[in-house]
């Protein structure tokens, strides 16, 4: 009973932020990502009747606290739900990319957990089911099991039965870039999940963040089905900004950004004055992706590289669904 499962993770282009329901995950709104081939997890699970308790070794070290409470309460639900008895897990995992630091190694991480945890059982579900199932590990996770341009359908039913992503289109539809800019790969002190509570429960711009967003979903979806670049780029770092303004206007405020995350964010904005199409978005981190086309790669890496702020630049594509190795 072992199987070895590798996920993508994914960025959002119209974000997620806000649960109406905490324990199923279940979001306000709707939201739209791009998955990149550039970062991955790659997790092996094995069931083993010998072990009394789950065992998890993330980067070839066991992990204890909060993130390992995490997995354990994830592998739990799989237990329940799927009827399994009380037999544990050995999860060896692998991030391609830093953990904790606005990557969303969350959404790779429980992507890959839950496609390799029901592999290894040999339970015949297909991807939309994977994808709710992967939702209550972490929310954005549930966008990772497919690949190229994906939405998440928030759904109605108060059980989560409608809560799911689906492709809008594959990764060989449009070779949009995105290159990781990395200002900072320490952990982040508020993580994804307390901040989107805080900003939910406290922050008085959050009703103007939930008004914005049906009209960043339509036009998104007009930008990618017209292939229009600029248009996909303007919405996708208004939403972000939109997003990031919210954490302002909570109790107590915070921010996730850095004097190092508006320099890159400024020498963005200075590179389409200068006739570069090139776009920022930042998750819930420092660090800064700048969405591109294939032809100004060489200007944009130049000018990203080049910024004493900056530490590392990964760039990717458009990435594919989960697989199984
Ligand atoms: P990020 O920006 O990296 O997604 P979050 O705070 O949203 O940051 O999520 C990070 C958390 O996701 C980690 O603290 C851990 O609980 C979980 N996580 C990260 N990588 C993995 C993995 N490979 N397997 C299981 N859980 C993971
Ligand atoms: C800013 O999916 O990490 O990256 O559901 O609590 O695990 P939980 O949160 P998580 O939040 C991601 C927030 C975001 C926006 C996004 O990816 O859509």
């Amino acid at each position: 009973m072992q199987a070895t499962a590798r996920a993508h993770t994914n960025i959002a282009l119209i974000k997620y932020w806000g649960k109406r329901n905490e324990s199923l995950i279940l979001p306000t709104n709707n939201s739209l990502s791009l998955t990149l081939d550039g970062f991955y997890t790659e997790t092996t699970v094995t069931f083993r009747e010998d072990l009394t308790s789950d065992f998890f070794l993330l980067d070839g070290e066991p992990v204890m606290g909060e993130q390992y409470d995490r997995v354990q309460a994830f592998l739990d639900l799989i237990r329940r739900e799927y009827n399994i008895g009380q037999i544990y897990t050995e999860i060896k995992s692998k991030n391609t990319m830093p953990t904790a630091a606005g990557f969303a190694s969350s959404a790779s991480g429980f992507a890959a957990l839950a496609g390799a945890a029901t592999k290894a059982l040999n339970l015949d579900i297909d991807k939309t089911e994977l994808s709710r199932l992967t939702r209550q590990g972490s929310g954005s996770a549930c966008r990772s099991i497919f690949g190229g341009f994906v939405e998440w359908e928030k759904g109605e039913a108060e059980d989560g039965s409608d809560s799911q992503a689906v492709q809008i289109a594959p990764s060989n539809y449009w070779d949009v870039r995105v290159a990781a800019v990395v200002v900072d790969a320490k952990m982040k002190k508020v993580s994804s999940r307390e901040g989107m509570k805080r900003t939910v429960d406290t922050s008085v711009f959050y009703s103007g963040w939930l008004d914005s967003l049906p009209q960043d979903l339509a036009d998104i979806k007009a930008a990618i089905r017209g292939q229009d670049f600029e248009k996909l780029g303007s919405i996708s770092e208004a939403n972000c900004l939109k997003m990031h303004a919210t954490t302002l206007g909570a109790t107590p405020p915070f921010t996730y950004w850095q004097d190092s995350t508006m320099a890159v964010m400024q020498a963005v904005q200075t590179m389409r004055d200068s006739g570069i199409p090139a776009y920022f978005t930042i998750d819930a981190g420092p660090n800064v992706k700048v969405l591109y086309l294939p032809e100004d790669e060489e200007a944009v890496m130049n000018t990203l590289k080049n910024l004493p702020v900056v530490t590392d630049v990964t760039l990717s594509r458009s990435g594919e669904g989960i697989s199984y190795v």
